[in-house]
């Protein structure tokens, strides 16, 4: 039997269980991976209490969409993955389990120089990071500003702008402006008076803004400073974007992601890893818990009292 975390009802954190349930099979194209490591992301727990609309509840739901471990047993047509491999996962639907069969265009492989938990830690995070960007048209001469720069995206977004030689502006609490810092961006506090703050840390113009934050302010500094408001996205009012007449990936958008944005998403994971083993890309890993306290991680995650990317180990 492997193990898995579900729900059966919307709410909070103590309606995910750990439950038994039979070991995986992999279906033609798919292998089943013993997972080793599931990063908790902020969409597991609005799915889970319902803030974020899904469809009824008709059997136990499972939760997590990125995770990373071994390769167990392959499915019929397999023949890029074999038995042992290191892989990473993305949009994985239940990675908080012990083990999952999922589809090989889902995987990448991680060489031995990324540990286990930061492949568990990049499908949602750089993929969203990645794509936006790209979207964005971000490149060196853009001035990007990123609200929600200490968060998972925020530091991913961080990271490839400054990699594709942008000047990134980049909004925390004051506590994580170092780490920001160290990771190439000019870190500014959001709260009251942050326009005028973004304005005297902006060496020029800002020609791009990125909401991972999700709040009034961060989507009117953008209005206030950025001309072309094709420039400007949320990530996280999606259901409001159109109102601002801004532009919106996911986040509850009504708006699909198009064909070329849902491959950029997948293009992140293994361009993420391949940076990451050469040490061009940090992840920002937080605490680490067994796969049976998840209920305990989404509190964590909710509350905003932990720092850094939260792991589930089975
Ligand atoms: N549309 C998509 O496809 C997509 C994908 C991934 C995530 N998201 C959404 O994007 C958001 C961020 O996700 P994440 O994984 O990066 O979350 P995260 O790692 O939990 O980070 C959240 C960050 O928000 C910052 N923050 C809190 N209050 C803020 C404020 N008033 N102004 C600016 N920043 C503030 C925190 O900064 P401090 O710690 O410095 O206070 C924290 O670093 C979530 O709402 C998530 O659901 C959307």
């Amino acid at each position: 039997m492997a193990s898995a975390i579900v729900y059966t009802e919307f709410g909070s954190p103590d309606v995910l269980h750990l439950i038994e349930v039979p070991d995986p099979v992999a279906a033609r194209g798919e292998v089943v991976v013993r997972i080793e490591a599931a990063g908790a992301n902020p969409i597991d727990a609005k799915m889970r209490s319902g803030k974020r609309p899904s469809p009824p509840i008709t059997e136990p739901r499972p939760v997590g969409f990125d995770g990373a471990g071994i390769v167990e047993a392959l499915g019929e047509g397999v023949d890029d993955f074999a038995v042992g491999d290191r892989v990473a996962i993305r949009d994985g639907r239940g990675t908080y389990a012990s083990a999952l069969a999922i589809s090989t265009e889902n995987l990448a492989k991680l060489p031995d120089s990324v540990t286990t938990a930061e492949g568990a830690a990049i499908g949602i995070p750089a993929g969203t990071a990645y794509q936006s960007l790209r979207s964005l048209g971000v490149s060196g001469g853009d001035v990007l500003l990123v609200h929600g720069g200490s968060g998972a995206v925020g530091q991913a977004a961080v990271q490839f702008a400054v990699a594709w030689g942008a000047t990134v502006i980049a909004t925390a609490s004051p506590a994580r402006h170092e780490q920001l810092r160290e990771l190439g961006a000019i870190p500014v506090a959001y709260g009251d008076g942050l326009l005028d703050r973004v304005r005297e840390a902006a060496p020029s113009a800002v020609t791009v803004g990125l909401d991972c934050a999700g709040t009034d302010e961060a989507i009117e500094t953008s209005l206030a400073l950025v001309a072309d408001r094709e420039r400007i996205a949320t990530i996280v009012r999606g259901p409001d974007a159109a109102s601002f007449g801004i532009r919106a990936f996911s986040g509850g958008s009504p708006v699909p992601l198009t064909d070329q944005e849902l491959a950029w998403r997948a293009e992140a994971l293994p361009e993420t890893i391949a940076l990451l083993s050469t040490g061009d890309f940090v992840v920002d890993l937080g605490p680490q818990l067994p796969l049976a306290e998840a209920a305990q991680a989404h509190e964590l995650m909710e509350s905003g009292a932990a720092s850094g990317k939260i792991v589930l180990l089975p």
